[in-house]
């Protein structure tokens, strides 16, 4: 899988020749700026919960590119009244097979609200799986807890998307006890640097992972690694 960083939560993934898009947030994010958004046309647009610094470019990505969009009832019934019409909803603890790979829905410890302030469902995390190609989960914003641990009781994992940041998410530490309980050896950060409220030290991150024997992977924006 071919991993492109758009900055904050935002990746672009090359799945089992399918094109995913995860929570797109680029047009209003300054350290995003060299990014085209016009580029981006995904076959797969998938969203982790409905705050602004996750579905910002969103409405306007899903109509162009058609994608098939996924997110938690809440969210999909807004993307429907926003003119999105390739949408599927889902909720806690569901999976669905679209052709040859799955998706499952997992909870996330966070609030959610939609764009126009309306109750937005639970916060969700993905896991995503094919025959093929790594297993993945992408955590969304989320706190730690204990429930990760079940996570990978169903299917292990290969590799684990979580945010880093801390005030709105967990840090660095509660992230390295989430590897843990997922059972990966590596990591690749989000939710970190965007914001005054969540900028991080990326050697101490590094090694903070690399004490627990887990490589954590962080991404410069623009930029594609091979996982
Ligand atoms: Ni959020
Ligand atoms: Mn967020």
């Amino acid at each position: 899988m071919n991993t492109t960083y758009y900055g904050h939560s935002c990746f672009g993934i090359e799945y089992a020749g399918k094109s995913m898009l995860f929570d797109p947030f680029v047009r209003p994010n300054a350290l995003a700026a060299h990014i085209d958004v016009d580029s981006i046309c995904p076959d797969i647009l998938l969203l982790s919960h409905g705050h602004e610094d996750h579905v910002a470019d969103a409405v306007e990505i899903a109509i162009r590119s058609k994608a098939q969009c996924v997110s938690i009832y809440e969210l999909h019934s807004w993307l429907l009244s926003q003119g999105v019409s390739h949408s599927h909803p889902m909720n806690i603890g569901g999976e669905w097979t679209f052709d040859d790979w799955k998706v499952r829905m997992t909870p996330a410890l966070h609030s959610n609200s939609l764009p126009d302030g309306q109750y937005g469902g639970l916060a969700a995390g993905f896991v995503i799986s094919h025959a093929e190609e790594p297993t993945f989960y992408f955590a969304g914003d989320t706190a730690l807890f204990s429930d990760m641990q079940l996570i990978s009781k169903r299917q292990s994992l290969d590799l684990a998307f979580l945010p880093l940041g801390g005030n709105f998410t967990m840090d660095v530490q509660d992230a390295v006890h989430a590897a843990l309980w997922l059972g990966v050896k590596k990591v690749v950060g989000m939710h970190y640097d965007t914001f005054g409220f969540i900028r991080m030290d990326h050697n101490e991150a590094v090694a903070a992972f690399s004490n627990a024997g887990i490589q954590l992977e962080l991404l410069n924006i623009g930029e594609t690694r091979t996982y």
